[in-house]
C-alpha cells in the first residue's frame, strides 16, 4: 500500500456530485473547499504529527504552524482550529501536556484564528495538530496542479528540514544549524501565501512529507517541471548530514515511488536525497509568471522568508514530469 493506493481509497469517498464542494481529493490538494455563497467558501484541513523536537512547547508551535499550513497553500485565511491530542497516560504529565498546547494556541493566536475546541485519544505514541479552517475568495483559490507553462517557481523556506531533525535526534547539531532548523519550522507560511496570491500565483502547494520532489509531481499535472538543483535553498548543515545518512525512511519511500517520474541530472546523492527529503512544516513553493519573480523574492525576503529562490521553471509537458539539473 503507498500513497497513490491511499489518494485512490480517500478519492472514491468524496463527494463529487456536490456542485459546491470547488476542490476535493482528486488532485490530492493540501485542503478542501466548499462553497458557502459566491462570495465566501471555506477551506478545511486536518494534520498532525509525532514530536519531532525535546522542547514540548516548540513541539506544539511546530504542529500547529504544520497544519495551518495547507490553509496558506490554497490561498486561505484561517479563521478557526480544533487540537488533536492523541497521549500516553503512562509516560506523559499534564504539565507537558499544557506545554504542547499553549505552544499550539501561539501559532492559533499568530494566524489570527480562535480555538474552538478539540479532542483527546489514548495512544501508546503521542501525537498533535490541528484540523483548522479557513476561508477564501471561490474565484481565488490557489491549488497544487494548475501550474502554467512558463511560468517560474518560487520556494520560500531552505530544504533539508528532515536531515536536520533526524541530526537534532542524534544531538549531532550545534546551536546555530538547530536554531536555524526550528526557525524555519516554527515560521508561519502567512506572508508567503500573501504575497503569491498577490502576484497571481497560478499554482501553489506547501513542500511537506512528500518532499520537494513528491510536491512538484503533483504540481506537473499539465506541465514538466524543470528544477535548478544548484539554486536550492538549504539549511546549514543539510548537505553535511545527509553525506552522514542522516536519511529519514519517508525519504527513501519518495525517491522511489517517483523514479519514473524524474530525469535524474549529475549532481551529488546528498543534495538528491534533500531532493526527497520529507519535509515538517515545510514552506510553500509557488508558480508565478517570472516578470514578477524578482519584486516576489524582494517581498518574501521583507516578510522573514530570507533563503526564499527561484528554484525551477515550468515547460510544456514532455516524457518526465521532472527534469532535475
Ligand atoms: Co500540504
Ligand atoms: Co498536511
Amino acid at each position: 500500500m503507498g500513497p497513490a493506493d491511499l489518494t485512490q481509497l480517500f478519492s472514491s469517498f468524496s463527494s463529487h456530485d456536490d456542485k459546491n464542494v470547488l476542490v476535493g481529493f482528486d488532485t490530492s490538494d493540501d485542503a478542501g473547499v466548499y462553497r458557502l455563497n459566491d462570495e465566501l467558501a471555506i477551506v478545511q484541513t486536518l494534520d498532525l504529527i509525532t514530536p519531532i523536537v525535546d522542547d514540548p512547547y516548540v513541539f506544539g508551535q511546530i504542529a500547529a504552524a504544520n497544519s495551518l499550513s495547507d490553509l496558506y497553500a490554497m490561498g486561505a485565511k484561517p479563521i478557526t482550529a480544533l487540537n488533536i491530542v492523541c497521549f500516553d497516560k503512562a509516560n506523559l504529565t499534564l504539565e507537558i501536556l499544557r506545554e504542547i498546547m499553549s505552544g499550539g494556541k501561539n501559532k492559533i493566536d499568530e494566524a489570527g484564528a480562535s480555538l474552538l475546541g478539540g479532542h483527546t485519544v489514548e495512544d501508546v505514541e503521542m501525537k498533535y495538530g490541528l484540523s483548522a479552517t479557513g476561508t477564501l475568495h471561490p474565484a481565488k483559490i490557489l491549488q497544487n496542479s494548475t501550474a502554467q507553462d512558463g511560468d517560474v517557481l518560487i520556494a520560500v523556506k531552505p530544504f533539508g528540514i528532515g536531515v536536520l531533525s533526524t541530526a537534532m535526534k542524534a544531538d549531532m547539531c550545534d546551536d546555530s544549524e538547530q536554531k536555524e532548523a526550528i526557525e524555519a519550522m516554527l515560521k508561519l507560511n502567512d506572508k508567503a501565501s500573501y504575497i503569491a496570491l498577490k502576484y497571481n500565483a497560478s499554482a501553489c502547494t506547501d513542500i511537506t512529507g512528500f518532499g520537494l520532489l513528491g510536491h512538484l509531481s503533483e504540481m506537473s499535472r499539465d506541465v514538466s517541471i524543470e528544477i535548478f538543483s544548484s539554486s536550492i535553498p538549504l539549511l546549514s548543515g543539510s548537505m553535511k548530514y545527509a553525506k552522514m545518512g542522516l536519511i529519514c525512511g519517508g525519504s527513501y519511500k519518495n525517491r522511489n515511488f517517483l523514479a519514473s517520474k524524474i530525469e535524474m541530472g549529475n549532481i551529488d546523492e546528498e543534495l538528491k536525497m534533500i531532493l526527497f527529503d520529507a519535509q515538517t512544516s515545510g514552506g510553500l513553493v509557488f508558480a508565478v509568471n517570472e516578470r514578477y519573480a524578482n519584486e516576489a523574492i524582494k517581498e518574501l525576503v521583507d516578510a522573514g522568508y530570507a533563503k526564499s529562490a527561484v528554484i525551477g521553471v515550468c515547460k510544456q509537458k514532455g516524457e518526465r514530469d521532472l527534469i532535475v539539473r
